[in-house]
């Protein structure tokens, strides 16, 4: 086993982080942001690849074949993404990515590079509901290698509950982002808006983006970005990404796609303590999930 397979989470500055991102956490603190860099930001498995995929397509007015240019990980590389030994750190990737850049991140407002706040990057946060997000990240930690074994379904989501997961915890992230919009040039997203209207969506994201393209090429995007379309497509899918940092043979990364796979996984007095947990986590804030 590699050094940096399945390790606990190290703390930075308060936040649980992947043991192999967590190395060397000053290429993070002293990054640097550009103008017009545009900054794609989720909790974990909010939907980041998908948005991703739209905003790398809507920036090519549609074209779907510029679109196919490399994979995902790749045209959007991911700020604190490091694997020691295994491929180069997103951070350095992206000092050599001309202007204007997409960047991933899943990081808090709290451990985003300084450099950012001096800079007018645009941000897209996409937020999902958290019942949703505990299952799929449940079924991600039991593939992903960089994480520590998820334990059974009951164990994880006490851990989650308790911010004992990657990036810590759900709530104060989307609102600590939320705040944000405030401050910063921020488009706020969720992910079961997509699902119900992916088309109005998308078009959030062009208007956003300065781009108006005509409504067959709306509907080309929606389909080029579709789960099936998305899973079907190895640039999208993350199966050129090695085994040994996922293994998809244990769950595939584009799984199901769906909003409301909770009710498959949660029984109704885990639902139950969950809401209970949801209404602390969101307490003061006028942030609301659709479930
Ligand atoms: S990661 O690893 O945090 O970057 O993962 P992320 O991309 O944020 O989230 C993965 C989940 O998003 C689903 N997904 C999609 N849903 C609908 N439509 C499209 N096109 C799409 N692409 C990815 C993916 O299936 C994961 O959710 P689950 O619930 O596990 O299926």
């Amino acid at each position: 086993m590699e050094l940096w397979q399945r390790k606990d989470w190290v703390d930075v500055h308060g936040i649980p982080m992947i043991a192999a991102f967590s190395s060397n956490w000053g290429r993070i603190e002293n990054f640097q942001a550009r103008d017009d860099d545009l900054v794609i930001c989720t909790y974990p498995k909010s939907g980041t690849t998908w948005i991703s995929e739209i905003v790398d397509v809507v920036l090519r007015d549609g074209d779907t074949e510029k679109s196919k240019r490399d994979a995902i990980h790749i045209k959007v590389p991911m700020l604190e993404f490091t694997a020691p030994g295994q491929v180069p750190a997103g951070s350095l990737v992206l000092e050599s990515v001309p202007s204007p850049r997409i960047i991933k991140t899943h990081l808090t407002v709290s451990l985003l590079p300084k450099s950012f706040w001096e800079k007018k990057c645009k941000y897209i946060y996409l937020a999902r509901n958290p019942k949703d997000v505990t299952v799929s990240f449940y079924h991600f930690d039991k593939m992903n290698q960089l994480h520590p074994e998820p334990g059974t379904w009951e164990q994880y989501l006490e851990k989650f509950m308790q911010g004992k997961v990657a990036y810590g915890p759900w709530g104060l992230h989307v609102k600590d982002w939320w705040e944000l919009r405030k401050k910063q040039n921020v488009l706020y997203l969720f992910y079961e808006d997509m699902i119900e209207d992916p088309k109005r969506e998308i078009r959030k994201v062009m208007s956003f983006l300065g781009k108006d393209l005509p409504d067959l090429v709306v509907e080309k995007i929606c389909q080029h970005t579709s789960f099936k379309a998305m899973k079907e497509n190895p640039l999208t899918n993350y199966s050129s990404v090695p085994s040994a940092v996922m293994d998809q043979s244990i769950s595939p990364f584009m799984r199901k796609g769906i909003a409301g796979d909770w009710k498959n996984h949660f029984t109704v007095a885990q639902s139950e303590l969950f809401d209970e947990y949801y209404d602390r986590e969101l307490a003061g804030t006028e942030l609301s999930f659709r479930f």
